[in-house]
């Protein structure tokens, strides 16, 4: 019997026997020689010490979750909650999470689940793995240069990262970091303005552009306001004392920030550089975003050859929309809970979208955790899945290698949950390996019930 199926066997040995198909993720296989960004020293170490196996800092790190409670002690509240909150109630958070829980696995047994490969086709490209990185806007006020650190490690992982339109960093130097970047637009319904944007975007090289359709304005985020964080950051006597009893993110973030590449202005909202994010004046241009409509997707579809995608649909008739204004694919979410309260979980409505989505690509993110969310919703029908806050978290606390770390973690739960369920492939996974177990216990087959 081979350590790998030794039951006893110590997690972390276990945990090591995943490890990419040659050529699906070369800098996983072989290293990464750090490419030299100037005036990025910090992410230069960072790289170096992301080339070494998983740091000794990391071992108690051993699943998604665990990032959330390390970052709490790291970051000042402010800066967690702005990243682990949800508007008003939480519900759309706790319930676009428990929806995972609403399905369980139905395993299939002695299927020879050997030389497993969850590597997955999307748009015309082989990733490692069938998750990416969502867009996460402000990320390099929560890690050093976070965009550029989420960018170098799907870079690395051969997985995608999508760049926020409220990124710190301009998309140019993104897109010299990762190639394959995608870029997240939040757009108002200001046709000149989108157009602007949509050029810059193409010429900066970007491949795949994403239009964020779920906030024609900002949700209630009281828990901002409650921790004290606000747009523009304004240096309150309590903002000033969370800043002064976190001085690894105060001299690591903040003060590196400033040092090395002045203050960090909002520089992708618009085509033109937005204000700094700490000036008063600084209001990020979110005039008549309530004013985007499908015509202006329509307006998108023939300005853009790229691939597009329209992020934070649940409605079946806006997916069908995306589909005849001529999405390449569309991102299921409930902005994680940030936006509308109480909204229907994703998973939800998943298999209805799904089930009508022809060519164009279903993606799914909010709330998925493990490598059994992972397998649960790409039996339901979604293509491609997002984690959003444990990678920023992630890249928060230990750079490339932390994120790194993190999507390491989650291939291996993935590829010993494939093993598990009978699988050798994602394609291999279908609706027949789960159940609805809704509240109450009662079983159907998954396909029945949606
Ligand atoms: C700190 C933070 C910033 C975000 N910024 C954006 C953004 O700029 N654009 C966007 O479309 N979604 C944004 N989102 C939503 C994510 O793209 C994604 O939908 C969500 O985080 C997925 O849920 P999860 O964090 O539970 O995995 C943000 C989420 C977080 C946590």
């Amino acid at each position: 019997m081979t350590s790998q199926q030794t039951e006893i066997e110590p997690a972390a040995s276990e945990a090591s026997t995943f490890s990419p198909r040659p050529g699906t993720a070369p800098g996983i296989a072989a290293g990464l020689a750090a490419p030299d960004i100037t005036g990025q020293g910090q992410l230069v170490t960072s790289l170096k010490r992301s080339q070494q196996a998983t740091p000794h800092r990391f071992r108690d790190l051993l699943a998604l979750d665990d990032f959330e409670r390390h970052a709490r002690r790291r970051l000042p509240p402010m800066i967690f909650q702005y990243v682990a909150g949800a508007v008003e109630t939480g519900t759309s958070l706790r319930r676009a999470r428990a929806a995972y829980d609403d399905y369980a696995l139905l395993p299939r047994m002695l299927r020879d689940v050997s030389g497993r490969d969850q590597s997955v086709q999307l748009f015309g490209r082989t990733y490692a793995s069938p998750f990416g990185i969502p867009p996460l806007g402000g990320a390099a006020f929560i890690g050093y240069r976070a965009d550029l650190v989420l960018a170098e490690a799907a870079r690395q992982a051969n997985i995608p990262m999508i760049l926020s339109a409220s990124s710190l960093i301009r998309l140019e130097d993104v897109h010299a970091q990762n190639r394959d970047a995608w870029f997240q637009a939040y757009l108002a319904g200001d046709q000149a303005r989108i157009d602007r944007l949509v050029d810059r975007v193409a010429a900066a090289g970007y491949g795949t552009l994403v239009v964020t359709a779920d906030t024609p304005m900002l949700g209630n985020r009281e828990h901002n306001i409650r921790s004290g964080f606000s747009m523009p950051i304004r240096v309150t006597p309590k903002v000033a004392w969370q800043a002064a009893t976190h001085p690894r993110w105060l001299l690591g973030v903040v003060a590196q920030t400033f040092l090395r590449h002045g203050a960090p202005h909002f520089e992708n909202t618009e085509a033109e550089r937005g204000p700094p994010m700490m000036s008063q004046q600084s209001v990020r241009n979110t005039v008549a975003r309530d004013q985007l409509s499908w015509r202006h997707v329509q307006a998108i579809r023939q300005r853009w050859n790229g691939r597009l995608l329209i992020k934070g649909l649940l409605a079946p008739a806006d997916a069908h929309m995306a589909r005849e204004y001529g999405a390449d694919g569309i991102i299921l979410s409930n902005h994680g809970g940030r936006q509308l309260d109480h909204t229907v979980a994703p998973l939800h409505v998943l298999p209805e979208i799904a089930a009508r989505k022809g060519a164009m690509k279903v993606i799914i993110d909010s709330g998925i955790r493990r490598g059994t969310d992972v397998i649960k919703a790409i039996a339901l029908g979604a293509d491609f899945v997002l984690v959003g806050r444990p990678l920023l978290y992630a890249a928060a606390l230990g750079g490339v290698a932390g994120a790194q770390h993190a999507i390491r973690l989650l291939q291996q739960e993935i590829d010993r949950d494939l093993a598990l369920i009978g699988a050798r492939r994602i394609t291999d996974l279908e609706p027949g390996m789960l159940r609805h177990v809704a509240q109450g216990g009662r079983q159907h087959a998954a396909s029945e019930q949606e």
